[in-house]
């Protein structure tokens, strides 16, 4: 399985901060925003990884996360030209994928939570079908938002909808097998010119192979959609890392946890940074 960062967007609700950098480089707390959504790639065993931005902001992440090889992963870039919705990144990320299946996550979405991995890991393992999740919200009008019957069956799927048939809200991560590029291209735009991800997921349900997992009340999906959900989501991660000492999508110890380098590597990057918590956190991992 391959995964994909879709990194692109306006970002009007952030503005006038998103004029002068790309939403996912932003800080939350202490790292930039796309190493969160990086790290859920990593926990599912994800090593390959296409990072999909505008023309402006391409060139920044490639700065920032580079070839990859530093922490055992390859990443490779492309341009998506405008907003054309979500699902496009399967057809361009077609040459990419070449055949296999694939992991979507949105460059804003941050998950947090206990058993987080182990349903990555199972998630990662689909060879038919899709798989995507649902997560209990108070409003999810701004969502792609699924209704169940009451044998936990998916019955709908809608996208934004004005009044909403459930309150569970599908987070911005999905994963689905290799007839996705496929599918992809046989979409047609919706009302407001896009290419839905709701409108494939759809195509998944109808075929009857569209399975839906829930993310419990103690799990954390956050936002970082405006200025005080950018806030909320850094004081989250500052509150539980420096309460138990353990580091929040560090992509150097993942790496290092899922042995793709081992410990003299782990000391090289540690050392360049050792001047920083960060750097020091990643040495005190070898003691
Ligand atoms: C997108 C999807 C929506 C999903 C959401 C998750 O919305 O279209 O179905 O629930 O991501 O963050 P957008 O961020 O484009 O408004």
């Amino acid at each position: 399985m391959k995964g994909i960062i879709l990194a692109g967007g306006s970002a009007t609700r952030l503005y006038p901060l998103s004029k002068a950098i790309s939403k996912q480089i932003m800080p939350v707390y202490d790292k930039p925003m796309i190493y969160y959504p990086l790290s859920t790639l990593m926990l599912a065993g994800i090593r390959e990884v296409l990072v999909i931005s505008t023309p402006r902001d391409l060139p920044m992440f490639k700065e920032l996360l580079g070839t990859g090889e530093e922490i055992g992963m390859k990443f490779d870039y492309i341009i998506q030209e405008k907003p054309n919705g979500l699902a496009q990144a399967f057809v361009l990320g077609e040459k990419f994928l070449d055949g296999d299946s694939a992991c979507l996550i949105l460059g804003d979405n941050m998950f947090y939570g206990q058993s987080f991995s182990r349903m990555l890991k199972e998630a990662a393992t689909i060879t038919s079908g899709a798989s995507i999740f649902g997560y209990y919200v108070k409003d999810p009008r701004a969502y792609g938002v699924v209704e169940f019957d009451e044998e936990g069956k998916v019955i709908s799927l809608e996208e934004k909808p004005q009044k909403p048939k459930s309150n569970y809200a599908v987070p911005g991560l999905y994963f689905y097998d290799n007839t996705v590029t496929k599918k992809a291209k046989d979409l047609q735009p919706s009302a407001r010119g896009e290419y839905e991800i709701t409108d494939l997921n759809k195509m998944y349900l109808e075929e009857g192979s569209l399975k839906v997992q829930l993310f419990g009340r103690g799990f954390a999906w956050l936002d970082t959609g405006n200025c005080d959900s950018l806030l909320e989501a850094s004081n989250y991660v500052e509150t539980i890392q420096n309460r138990q000492g353990f580091y929040i999508s560090c992509i150097e110890e993942i790496a290092w946890r899922n042995k793709w380098i081992d410990n003299d590597a782990l000391r090289n990057l540690g050392q360049k940074f050792d001047k920083t918590a960060y750097g020091q956190y990643i040495l005190s991992l070898l003691d």
